[in-house]
C-alpha cells in the first residue's frame, strides 16, 4: 500500500541529480513534498538542473559533490545534515555504465567504473550511516542494476560493480534493521537516459540512441519511490519481464540461459562490425 504523505518534509539526498533517472527521482521526490538536496559533480549542471525546480522554493537545494572523491561525499553529507538537522532518505545513484568486450577493457577502465560505481556507494553509506543510526532512523537507497541480479555479456565490469552494490545493500539491509535504517536497491533495465552514449568516464560520445523498449524515467521514479516507501528491499525497475528473467536466471531456467548466449552473440557481432552495442 502506497502511503502519499510518505515523502512530505522528508530531508533527502540524491547523487547524480542533474541527469537521468537522479533528475527524475528529484523530481518526483519534490512532487511528494519533500526537501531535495540535488547534487552533482558539475556545478554548472547541478545549479542548472535545481532551476528547473526553482518553484518548489526552499525545499529544492543544490550541493556539488563528485562521488569518487570521499571527502567531497563526508563534507556533502555532513553539512546536509548540519542545515537540515536530519537525513531521512540517501539516493546514493550516481554511476556509470560500461559495455565494452571484456578483452578491451585497460585495468584503468575497471578502475574508474569501480571508483564511480562503488567507492561513491561505500563513501556514502560510510557518511550516511552514523547519522541515521544517532536518529534512530533513516532509509539509504543505493542504485545498482538488472545487471546488479543477471549477468548480461559484454557488461562484466559493470555487472562486477552492480553485483557489488546489490550484495552490500542486502547485507546492510538485515545488518541494521534492528537499529531503525532501511536499505533498498534499486535494479533498473532499460530507462531512457542520457546513459546510453556515456564512456566510463561519463563523457559523451557520439548520438544518443536510447533502446527501443527503455521505460521513461519519470515513470521509473515514480515506481521506485512507490516500492521505496514500501520498504521494499530490491526493487527491479519495469518490475515486468524483469522480475521474471531474475526468477528465471536464478533458478537456471534454459530460456533465459539462451537469452543471454543470443545476447553474447548478437553484440559480439556488433562490436566485431566496429560498432559499440547500443
Ligand atoms: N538508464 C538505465 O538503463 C540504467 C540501468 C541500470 C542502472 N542504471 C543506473 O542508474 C544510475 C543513474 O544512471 P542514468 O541512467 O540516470 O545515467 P545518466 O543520465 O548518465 O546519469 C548519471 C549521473 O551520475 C553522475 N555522475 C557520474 N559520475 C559522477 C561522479 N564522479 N560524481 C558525481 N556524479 C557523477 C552524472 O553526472 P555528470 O552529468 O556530471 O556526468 C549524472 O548526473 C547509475 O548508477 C546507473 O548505473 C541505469
Amino acid at each position: 500500500m502506497v502511503d502519499s504523505d510518505h515523502y512530505r518534509n522528508r530531508i533527502c539526498i540524491v547523487t547524480g541529480a542533474n541527469s537521468g533517472i537522479g533528475y527524475a527521482i528529484s523530481a518526483e521526490l519534490l512532487k511528494r513534498g519533500a526537501v531535495v538536496y540535488m547534487t552533482g559533480r558539475s556545478p554548472d549542471k547541478i545549479s542548472k538542473a535545481a532551476e528547473d525546480f526553482s518553484s518548489y522554493g526552499g525545499n529544492v537545494r543544490k550541493l556539488v559533490m563528485d562521488v569518487t572523491k570521499q571527502e567531497d561525499v563526508r563534507k556533502g553529507i555532513a553539512h546536509v545534515a548540519a542545515e537540515a538537522g536530519r537525513i531521512d532518505l540517501l539516493f546514493n545513484n550516481a554511476g556509470v555504465g560500461g559495455t565494452i568486450p571484456f578483452e578491451k577493457a585497460t585495468i584503468e577502465d575497471w578502475k574508474k567504473i569501480i571508483d564511480t560505481n562503488i567507492w561513491s556507494v561505500i563513501y556514502g553509506v560510510s557518511a550516511a550511516v552514523p547519522i541515521m543510526l544517532k536518529q534512530g532512523e533513516g532509509h539509504i537507497v543505493n542504485t545498482s542494476s538488472i545487471a546488479g541480479i543477471v549477468p548480461p555479456p559484454f557488461q562484466a565490469l559493470y555487472s562486477l560493480t552492480k553485483y557489488g552494490v546489490t550484495g552490500m545493500t542486502e547485507c546492510l539491509k538485515y545488518e541494521y534493521a534492528e537499529k531503525g535504517l532501511r536499505f533498498s536497491t534499486i535494479c533498473p533495465a532499460n530507462i531512457a537516459t542520457p546513459i546510453f552514449n556515456k564512456s566510463i568516464d561519463g563523457t559523451a560520445h557520439g548520438e544518443l540512441r536510447i533502446p527501443d523498449d527503455a521505460y521513461p524515467a519519470d515513470e521509473a521514479a515514480s515506481l521506485i519511490l512507490d516500492r521505496v516507501s514500501e520498504n521494499k528491499g530490491i526493487i527491479v525497475v519495469p518490475e515486468e519481464p524483469y522480475t521474471d528473467m531474475w526468477k528465471g536466471y536464478v533458478l537456471g531456467e534454459s530460456v533465459v540461459e539462451d537469452e543471454l548466449y543470443k545476447m553474447a552473440r548478437q553484440r559480439r557481432e556488433a562490436f566485431e562490425k566496429g560498432g559499440s552495442y547500443f
